[in-house]
């Protein structure tokens, strides 16, 4: 399935913070006797993609940096399977940009820097919600925000254990350039890790490790 940022909050294509969606893709195969043991989301081990927005926060030549509370429903997901694809969509541009790769936690360091730069309130709401989990009512969660308040009106407010960063190490990335014909661009990079299918004829090189190929729209 693909999901795409729609919000018109969002200014996709005026900034670099986006909307993107993870995806879980498909799992790995059973690995013997521990498959079903552990706190794993039986949501991730069956196979079933789930989608959902999360702001990208950054992005480089490591990967692409998001931050989430890490035993919500993505959170273990990612645990069980840490495979990912993103998608960004920019309407004014009809451009399309997908993403697939491996998912790995970032650091502390990093989690409780980028925690400690987001509003206070934001604090204060991550720490009220534990993210995924069912509550009674809405008001659970005004109470809890506000006893937190009081709690941490002078001092400053702790990052939960839970709460912290992933970032996204690309295998392949396309590129989808909508055209007023039917007959759209599609470019779609790939990095050659061992084991990954070799250079056809209409294969070219890019940088480093990556290589790349036009596909019929
Ligand atoms: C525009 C937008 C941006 C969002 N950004 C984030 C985010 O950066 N981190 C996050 O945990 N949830 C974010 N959410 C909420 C998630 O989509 C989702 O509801 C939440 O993370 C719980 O997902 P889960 O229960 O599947 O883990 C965002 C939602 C929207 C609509």
């Amino acid at each position: 399935p693909i999901s795409s940022c729609t919000s018109p909050s969002c200014g996709c294509a005026a900034s670099r913070s986006c909307c993107a969606p993870a995806v879980p893709a498909e799992p790995p195969p059973p690995r013997g006797p521990h498959r079903g043991g552990g706190g794993a989301a039986p949501e991730a081990r069956d196979g079933k993609p789930s989608a959902r927005m999360v702001l990208l926060k950054g992005f480089g030549q490591d990967g692409f940096r998001f931050f989430t509370n890490r035993q919500s429903r993505k959170g273990r997901e990612l645990d069980s399977n840490p495979f990912a694809s993103l998608v960004f969509y920019w309407e004014p541009l009809n451009r399309q940009v997908r993403i697939e790769g491996s998912v790995r936690r970032l650091s502390e360091e990093e989690s409780e820097q980028y925690f400690h730069s987001r509003p206070r309130s934001s604090q204060i709401g991550a720490v009220a919600s534990r993210q995924s989990t069912v509550i009674p009512d809405r008001e659970y969660l005004m109470k809890r925000n506000a006893e937190l308040e009081e709690k941490y009106r002078d001092v400053p407010v702790p990052k939960p254990e839970d709460w912290g960063g992933y970032i996204l190490q690309p295998d392949v990335v396309e590129f989808w350039q909508g055209q007023t014909s039917r007959l759209h661009d599609r470019i779609v990079f790939r990095r050659l890790r061992d084991g990954a299918e070799p250079p056809g004829p209409m294969t070219r090189r890019g940088e480093g490790e990556w290589v790349f190929e036009r596909l019929a729209p």
